[in-house]
């Protein structure tokens, strides 16, 4: 049986294939897209010509290590692959995002991209999304409107994400808010209300944009997803 690093190793490796010559594509954040970009640097050193926009600080350390050369998205029209993690995925392939606050750059990235495939181990894979709490990018004026504006729309609680007893900082020097729905039963709602309140960057919900899912199971076997839409 394969441990959940093993799995995220196989996913990274598969869509790693992917890649073609002369390709620009946009690389995600976090412990799987880390072994995405692994695999992509082996590619690399062996002589495939690609380059790759990050999104976020780390991931572009990451590029920058393995040697794969760095563009920015200013700097490019489209993007030929987007390959990203993800911490929820359904079966249509909606997403939540931004377990690593790199949501508004990767959705930006996403957005620029021909195709979208997301790798996951498959704890990630489920019926209906929102156990893993929601995350949105606020900025830090006038924070506590927006958190009040959510906990009394869903009668929850709306917490602000905190790391070393501080505010957690994005890369765009805003706040995450982490909202936990638990079960999102009208995904579209949720997204258009979040998107109705002022002082909101971007939410975590990634909706109709994958076209394609590579998940991994302890047993070795990797499952394709495909969006019958796209
Ligand atoms: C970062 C993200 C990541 O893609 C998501 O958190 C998945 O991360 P991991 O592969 O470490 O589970 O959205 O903002």
């Amino acid at each position: 049986m394969l441990t959940p690093d093993q799995i995220k190793e196989k996913v990274g490796w598969a869509a790693a294939q992917l890649v073609k010559e002369g390709m620009t594509i946009g690389a995600g954040t976090g412990s799987t897209a880390f072994w995405f970009i692994q695999a992509l640097g082996m590619r690399v050193k062996e002589g495939l010509q690609c380059r790759a926009v990050p999104t976020s600080a780390h991931t572009h350390e990451l590029l920058t290590m393995q040697n794969i050369p760095v563009v920015q998205l200013n700097d490019v029209d489209k993007l030929d692959l987007v390959v990203d993690g993800a911490d929820e995925i359904d079966e249509e392939l909606q997403l939540i995002k931004g377990g690593g606050g790199a949501l508004l750059r990767e959705k930006m990235v996403a957005f620029a991209g021909i195709q979208y495939v997301i790798i996951a181990d498959n704890s990630k894979l489920v019926q209906q999304l929102g156990s893993f709490p929601l995350p949105i990018e606020v900025i830090p004026y006038g924070f506590r409107q927006v958190q009040r504006c959510i906990e009394n729309k869903y009668g929850i609680k709306v917490s602000l994400r905190v790391k070393t007893g501080q505010p957690f900082l994005t890369d765009n020097h805003n706040y995450i808010l982490d909202i936990s729905l638990n079960q999102i039963h009208d995904l579209k709602a949720v997204q258009a209300f979040l998107k109705s309140i002022p002082g909101v960057v971007e939410d975590g919900l990634f909706l109709d944009m994958a076209q394609e899912a590579i998940i991994g199971y302890p047993n070795g076997e990797l499952r394709l997803l495909k969006n019958k839409s796209h």
